[in-house]
Formats: C-alpha cells, structure tokens, sequence
C-alpha cells in the first residue's frame, strides 16, 4: 500500500518521501529499488533543469536575437534581444506566426524562403531595415533522430560596425585624396622647370614659391593626422597644470591678432583681464584649440568683419566663447563640422589652406580635458563657438583644509 501511494506522489512530482518496509523479503527487494529509482529520478529532474536554467539564462543575456521556429511557421522560442530587434511585444510573439512577424524587418526571410536557402546550402545574409544593419545566419535543427524540425536563426545588429568600417574606408580615401592634391601640383611644376622651357627668374620663383606652399601643406596634413593618431591611441600624454585660462587666452590673440589686421577684422576681447580663471590644462594643447577656433572665425568671416571673444566661470566650468559675424554653416551641416576631413565648402577652405581637421582634433583635445566643444551658426549671420573647461579644483581643497 506505502509503494503504491508513494508511486502515486511521484507520478505528480514529489520525490520527497521514501517508502518504509521492513521486511525481508521481495517486497522489502522492491521496496528498497523503488527508493534507488526515485533518488536517481530525483537527481536527473535535478540535472535536467539546472541545465535548462543554464540555456536560459544565456539566451536571454544574449545580445543577439535567436529565434526557433519549427516547420509549420510556430515560434517555438524566441529570445528577448530577438524581441527587440523584430519591435513586437512578447504576447504578439507567442500569438503570430513567424512569417507575420519577420515580414516587417524583411520580406525575403520568410520561412520557405530561409528553407529554400538552407537546402542550396547558403546560410547567411546581410540586409538593411530603417537605418540599421542586420546580419543573419540559420540552419536546420533537427531532433533525435536526425529529422529537419524547424529552422534556428541568429540576427545580429552590426550597425556600429559597419559605420566604423565605413569611416574607416571614408578616411583612407580622404587622407589619399588630401596628399594627392599637392604632390600632383608639385610634380607639374618641378616637371616644368627641369624641361628648362622657364627661363624668367620670376617665373621660376614664383614656381618655387608655389611649390613651397604645397610641401607645407602636406607637411601640416601628416603633423595633423599624426596627432589624431596619437590622439586616438591614448599616446598623446596631456601633461596638465593648473594655469590661468585668461592669460593663455591673451597670449593666443596676441599671437593672431596680425592675421585678422591683415583682414580688417578685430578680435574684441570681452572677458575681465583682471580675473583669474584656474584650469588644470596642458596648456600648449589648449592653445592650439583656441587658435584653431579663432582662427576659423577669421577665416570664415569676411574683410572687416567682428569676432568677439568672452571667457567667463560658470558654477564648476570655465566657459570660453568665439563669435564671429561670418558667412556661418547651414544647418544641415553643423552636426558634422567635427568630423574628419569635413568641410562645408572643401574648394574654398583648401584655398585658404585647410585640411578639415581642426575642429576634430580640437574635440579630442577637449574632451582629453573632460570638457566639451560645440558649435552654434545660422547661415549667412555668423558662428559662436562655446568650449566649457572643467575648473580647476585644487583652490577649494587648499582652502578646506
Ligand atoms: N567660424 C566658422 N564659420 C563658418 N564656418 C566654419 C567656422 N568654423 C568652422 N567652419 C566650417 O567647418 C569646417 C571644419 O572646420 P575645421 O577647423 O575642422 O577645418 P578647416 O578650418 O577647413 O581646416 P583646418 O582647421 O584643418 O586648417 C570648415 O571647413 C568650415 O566649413
Ligand atoms: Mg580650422
């Protein structure tokens, strides 16, 4: 009687209690196996499911989708980052066929089609949706005895990575492009005057001087990229000291104050010379920034135009601004101004000498300092430029203790 109200609790899944006989005899036998059984039910039920927590627990965390579906076009599972990727609930997941469901990311992965793909052996596919890139690869699974049951599919989100591989490829061609300008000028006019047809001594300079021009051109192309590189790599070592932003501010519009003369530009220094402004900076570093933004400002702004230029403490921050009253950047394009290489009017700023990589590395350098740059223009009225600093803390402390 105990083994068979034993055997009935186990039937529903309680392997707690252990059947008690006494005897010796082939109940007590039975009795004694039918304990063995349910210890050994008992552990495999165990093993079965911790593995199956396991599975579970890793697709879950997973970050790409993996979705099962079987031949008839049921999802059997599907795992949260699939959830996502496909933008449907996990009620509409369980209700709607696979087909209704994938139709909206694309079309050609309807399951007759992944079928058809699986048989000519082609696993893998990259497509596009909406601005993002999808990679997927499936295949059969089949159950014990080796029969197709359904197909597994595995999408990836690889958008960050073929953006990088884009500028990546986008960054060969410029720099390539960038060098080839010069040294195909340069070679013209070294050509010209080995042929020896040039005799007129201006000319000749003139040639010379042309060819000058481009050597430094390149010269600064290769020191600007070798900055980013370094830049990029963590390589360029920011050796930071507390110094008066104010000063360095003076001390860059000394340095450039000619070149905006030589444009009836005048650079108008708002900010208070008296204050001090403390800034743990690298501070050549910092002044290759602010050149590089006022020298833009000039730059881009017409013969006697008015570039302003304030620096002030704003709660922990140092914020410096340049504004100039210069032809400015369409809209459209002044989320890119910090990118490599961009330049609104490419023609006009390489006459003026520019690679299109200030403003890039002037970023870096910037954010190296754990501050921000940004830039605000309406096309046609002028730019302002607004670079916060964080400011330096050292006062306090000295004051605290
Ligand atoms: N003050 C400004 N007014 C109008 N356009 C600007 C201004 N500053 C930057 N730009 C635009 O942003 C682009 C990128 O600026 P950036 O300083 O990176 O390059 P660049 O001045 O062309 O060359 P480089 O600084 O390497 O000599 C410029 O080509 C220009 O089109
Ligand atoms: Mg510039």
């Amino acid at each position: 009687n105990d083994v068979t109200r034993k055997a009935e609790q186990m039937a529903q899944g309680d392997f707690s209690q252990e059947v008690c006989v006494k005897s010796n005899d082939e109940i007590g036998r039975l009795a004694d196996m039918f304990n063995l059984l349910r210890t050994q039910l008992d552990m495999t039920l165990f093993e079965m499911s911790s593995e199956k927590n396991k599975m579970e627990t890793i697709l879950k965390h997973m970050a790409d989708g993996l979705i099962a579906v079987n031949l008839e076009g049921q999802i059997i599972h599907a795992n949260p980052a699939a959830i996502r990727m496909l933008k449907v609930t996990p009620e509409e997941m369980d209700s709607q066929s696979y087909n209704t469901l994938i139709k909206q990311l694309n079309e050609e992965l309807s399951l007759e089609r992944l079928m058809e793909k699986c048989r000519e052996g082609e696993l893998s596919d990259v497509f596009e949706k909406s601005g993002c890139t999808y990679s997927i690869r499936f295949d059969w699974f089949k159950d014990e005895d080796g029969n197709d049951v359904g197909i597994i599919i595995l999408l990836q989100d690889i958008t960050q990575r073929q953006k990088l591989e884009n500028m990546q490829m986008d960054f060969v061609a410029n720099v390539s492009h960038e060098l080839k300008t010069p040294l195909t000028t340069i070679k013209s006019y070294t050509e010209t005057l080995l042929d020896g047809y040039v005799e007129e001594p201006e000319t000749v300079n003139e040639f010379l001087e042309i060819i000058d021009n481009e050597t430094d051109r390149m010269n600064r192309l290769v020191k600007d990229l070798l900055q980013l590189s370094r830049l990029d790599n963590n390589q360029e070592i920011f050796s930071r000291k507390e110094g008066n932003l104010i000063s360095l501010l003076k001390a860059a519009v000394k340095k450039i104050e000619l070149t905006a003369a030589s444009k009836s530009q005048h650079l108008n220094c708002l900010f208070n010379e008296e204050e001090r402004i403390p800034v743990d900076m690298d501070k050549d570093r910092i002044e290759q920034v602010i050149l590089n933004v006022i020298s833009n400002a000039i730059k881009y702004t017409g013969e006697g135009g008015r570039i302003d230029i304030d620096a002030l403490k704003m709660e922990k921050k140092a914020v410096v601004t340049v504004t100039d009253n210069g032809i400015g950047i369409p809209e459209t394009e002044q989320s890119r101004v910090f990118e490599r290489f961009f330049r609104v009017d490419k023609a006009r700023s390489r006459a003026l000498g520019g690679t299109g990589l200030g403003l890039a590395i002037s970023k870096q350098i910037v954010e190296g300092h754990q501050g921000t740059i940004e830039l605000q223009s309406k096309e046609g009225k002028g730019t302002k430029v607004i670079i916060t600093l964080p400011l330096s803390l050292k006062r306090g402390i000295r004051n605290i203790e």
